[in-house]
């Protein structure tokens, strides 16, 4: 289920003295199963943007297509927008309200046709995806969960409608690495089953390893776009823009300037060490 803006444009408090333009003039097309990664200094639009996808906002001008079909056209069924695409906060921890883990997780399911046997079978497979025993978890209270297992309850609630596409505003923000780790696994793990993936991140060296493609956003507007590889391999772009340039990337720079001949292209972790270890059995070592 692809999803497109067509000339979207987002002001707010419009006509008011508070107007700010916070998107201006964007288009782009993500299709089935890509893996985006949404970069940009503070303010620059992204959340503005991953709202408008997901129909929380209405474009000030624009149109925002889901599957071809205007979301906020008169008529549109906005059920699709609902059951296809599914939105995590930053914090999403502070939106559980339910008194029961159970109940919190099942929330969205409430019209969606399920009969109770069904939700509680996709209760149980949010939640063991996010790494709860569902016995155990089920009947526990939210609010006497830990911060980390917050945001998972909170996560496996978007997760239980199965959308095509998932969208996370900064969602590693404020974990430990281990978390941030598993995180970012467990989301991978989701696009490899075919979800479309669309996250806001400030973590260069995460969106590296992880999205296949990356925008980035500068004062409402969209100015990179391309692979993930092609845009990280642009240092001298990516440091002008204080981005950020991904660790492996800085160390494959060094290794090269003194002599180990390293591939121009390497971004991630994975690579670095698969290009280290060729260098130093095939001999490249100096
Ligand atoms: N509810 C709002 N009312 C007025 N201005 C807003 C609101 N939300 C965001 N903005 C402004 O819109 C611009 C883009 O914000 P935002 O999309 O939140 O950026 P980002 O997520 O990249 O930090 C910023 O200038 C911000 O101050
Ligand atoms: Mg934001």
């Amino acid at each position: 289920m692809p999803v497109e803006l067509e000339n979207v444009s987002y002001t707010y408090a419009s006509g008011t003295p508070y107007e700010t333009e916070a998107l201006e003039n964007m288009s782009l097309k993500i299709k089935d199963g890509e893996f985006v990664g949404v970069m940009g200094h503070t303010g620059c639009g992204k959340s503005t943007m991953i709202q408008l996808i997901a129909g929380l906002l209405v474009p000030s001008e624009g149109k925002v297509l889901l599957d071809g079909n205007d979301i906020n056209a008169k008529g549109y069924d906005r059920s699709v927008l609902r059951r296809n695409v599914g939105i995590v906060f930053q914090y999403p921890e502070y939106q559980l309200f339910e008194t029961t883990v159970e109940k919190d997780v099942a929330f969205g399911l409430k019209h969606s046709g399920l009969d109770r046997g069904e939700v509680s079978e996709r209760v149980r497979w949010a939640l063991e995806i996010m790494g709860f025993s569902f016995d155990s978890i089920r009947n526990q209270s939210p609010l006497s969960l830990s911060g980390g297992e917050k945001r998972r309850v909170a996560i496996a609630g978007v997760l239980a409608v199965r959308p095509k596409i998932v969208i996370f505003d900064e969602p590693i923000a404020g974990l430990d690495p281990l978390g941030r780790e598993a995180f970012l696994k467990l989301i991978s793990d989701l696009n490899e089953d075919g979800t479309t993936i669309i996250t806001v991140s400030h973590n260069a060296d995460s969106m590296a390893e992880y999205a296949k493609r990356i925008i980035v956003l500068d004062s409402g507007r969209l100015i990179m776009d391309g692979k993930t590889r092609d845009v990280f391999s642009d240092v001298k772009r990516m440091e002008e823009l204080r981005l950020g340039v991904s660790q492996p990337r800085l160390i494959a720079d060094m290794l090269s300037k003194r002599g180990f001949e390293m591939p121009r292209d390497i971004v991630s972790c994975g690579e670095l060490v698969s290009a280290i270890k060729e260098r130093l059995i095939g001999g490249g070592c100096p």
